[in-house]
């Protein structure tokens, strides 16, 4: 079952002793190394932007490589600062406080950056929206985290159902045409005054609602507090190995947790400059960024290495990557194929990281100075104590499948579901134990073996769909009666979506239909989420309590019965 095992990377690195940090980690140790352990004022924006400037000389240094086929800029943390405080001004200037939230939904591009900064920096909780979502999932998103402002572009603004949407005050629109009504956000940002006073907040104040699918009900939000830079802060030097001198290119969208975790807030925590590439881009421009900024340390997933695989030696041998040393990846399996295509044509392995947007923070990782067991996603993090429980909580022996299980506690978990105390109860049923949904196994060396998730959760290219939203979408249209949606494993992209449809009186199946469903989720709910294969079925196996049953579905997908 498992493949030859990479031995580890001796020499200078961040985490020299695993064993060591393990025996006597404390993250409360983490915490001396922030201003706040001296002054007692916190405020996340404060320790990765405003203290690089103004206590630890890097006002000058480049934080931002933005490019996407338009612009390409570039932004020192001088010129983060001043941005974020303009916009932070604007905030407050349209009566946004102190717990109050914001939207941002955005492609990526500088304001999005920039707004999060400054609503940060005021104490306003920003609620991130993927580019990708239609009507229904904004609806749901903005409406339950009752959202004030949203910051937008022309292009996106049609999708925002601001009639719906009762909490929704004012639409920052960051772009060339700005529709009646909205504000332009580059006019009242430039106007505003550039030294706004930093909020100081408590440690436990929200500083993003993140909405994560799960198996049922529709997406929940999930809480995350300023002091989410504690776990940030140490798994950046200790598992991204980053290091003045760095640069560091994590390619996750910033409406996912990998995007604004790693994607900007860690390393900036440790004053290094992040590359954020945006638009569409294939293999050749993987290769032509890394290259170009230099990047010395990379986080992607394994459908970007296979799509870089799929480009063959050629295409390596086109750019020089000699600055990459050290490469990571999260969200979907890690195969022994990827593994093997670096080891060969990298020349170093990449290294799996497990974790969710629950838990904030890289929990069970690959690292440097361990061995790489092919087909692990490695071991807990020093401070981390992950364990397999039964379906009661017990805790099950090495060897045995069952579920992935993360002891209460660590700094950068989700503290909340926004409006919703019970989904948030859900998750520690058994206590101490958080109940990650994900089915896996140890071995006697302590190593961990994801085995996919247990509740049905769809992980599709590394994004997490649920399918409960996607069989409501599917049931709004006339020619659906019932739906149950279930991932289908797929080579390339991990699992797809599959939907499994009973049709209402006097519909009859055909290609034509299965283009429309699909353009119907597409539409109006995210692209993402749209079923890749359909199938007819006379009904939809139910619970005993008249919920879609995901086991049945799972044995339907493979094909069992
Ligand atoms: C789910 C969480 C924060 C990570 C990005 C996705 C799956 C995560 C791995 C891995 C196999 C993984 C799990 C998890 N997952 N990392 N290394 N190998 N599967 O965050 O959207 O909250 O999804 O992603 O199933 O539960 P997310």
């Amino acid at each position: 079952m498992e493949g030859n095992i990479i031995p580890a990377r001796p020499g200078e690195h961040n985490l020299a002793d695993y064993g060591a940090a393990r025996a006597d980690f404390d993250f409360a140790r983490v915490a001396e190394e922030f201003s706040w352990f001296e002054s007692g004022r916190v405020n996340i924006v404060y320790e990765a932007v405003d203290r690089q400037v103004a206590e630890l000389g890097r006002g000058d240094q480049a934080a931002l490589y933005f490019e996407d086929g338009r612009r390409q800029e570039e932004y020192t943390f001088k010129q983060l600062q001043e941005q974020s405080a303009r916009f932070a001004a604007v905030l407050q200037q349209y009566g946004l406080a102190r717990g109050d939230r914001l939207g941002i939904f955005m492609p990526r591009s500088p304001e999005l950056y920039i707004s999060f900064l400054g609503a940060a920096r005021r104490g306003v909780v920003v609620v991130p929206l993927f580019e990708a979502f239609m009507e229904e999932a904004l609806r749901d998103r903005l409406g339950d985290s009752g959202a004030a402002a949203v910051v937008t572009t022309p292009e996106l603004l049609p999708r925002i159902p601001v009639g719906d949407l009762p909490a929704l005050k004012h639409i920052f629109v960051a772009g060339e045409d700005i529709p009646p009504g909205a504000l332009d956000w580059r006019a009242v940002t430039a106007a505003a005054a550039p030294d706004t006073a930093m909020e100081w907040v408590d440690r436990e104040h929200p500083l993003f609602i993140l909405y994560a699918s799960g198996a049922d009900g529709k997406a929940r939000g999930l809480v995350h507090v300023h002091e989410i830079m504690t776990g940030l802060l140490i798994t950046a030097r200790w598992v991204h190995d980053l290091r003045p001198g760095d640069v560091y290119w994590c390619t996750a969208d910033p409406g996912w947790i990998t995007g604004i975790a790693y994607g900007f807030l860690a390393p900036w925590l440790l004053g290094i400059p992040v590359v954020v590439r945006g638009g569409r881009f294939d293999a050749a421009d993987w290769c032509a960024t890394l290259a170009k900024y230099r990047v010395s340390v990379w986080y992607s997933a394994p459908t970007a290495f296979r799509m870089l695989m799929a480009g063959g030696d050629e295409l390596l041998a086109r750019y020089d990557l000699s600055r990459l040393r050290h490469i990571l990846s999260v969200g979907e399996p890690l195969t022994e194929e990827v593994l093997n295509w670096s080891m060969q044509k990298l020349g170093q392995p990449v290294y799996d990281t497990w974790w969710m947007s629950e838990t904030g923070m890289n929990m069970i990782c690959n690292y440097r100075c361990l061995p790489v067991k092919p087909g692990s996603i490695g071991r807990p993090f020093p401070g981390i104590t992950a364990v397999i429980v039964d379906d009661q909580g017990r805790e099950m022996p090495a060897g045995k499948i069952g579920n992935l299980a993360i002891k209460d506690g660590w700094p950068s978990r989700f503290r909340s579901v926004w409006n919703d105390p019970e989904r948030y109860a859900r998750y520690f049923r058994h206590r101490p134990w958080f109940i990650s949904g994900d089915a896996a196994y140890r071995d006697e060396d302590g190593y961990f073996y994801f085995q996919g998730r247990v509740d049905g959760v769809i992980n599709t290219s590394g994004e997490r769909v649920g399918p409960f939203e996607v069989e409501q979408k599917l049931a709004e249209h006339p020619a659906v009666a019932r739906a149950g949606v279930a991932g289908k494993p797929d080579r390339l992209r991990g699992e797809i979506v599959k939907a499994f449809v009973v049709l209402a009186p006097g519909y009859a199946w055909s290609d034509e239909l299965a283009a429309e469903l699909r353009n119907f989720v597409k539409t109006g709910l995210a692209a993402h989420a749209a079923p890749r294969e359909f199938e007819v079925k006379a009904e939809i196996p139910l619970t005993g309590d008249g919920r879609v049953d995901r086991r049945v579905l799972r044995e339907w997908v493979l094909g069992l019965s």
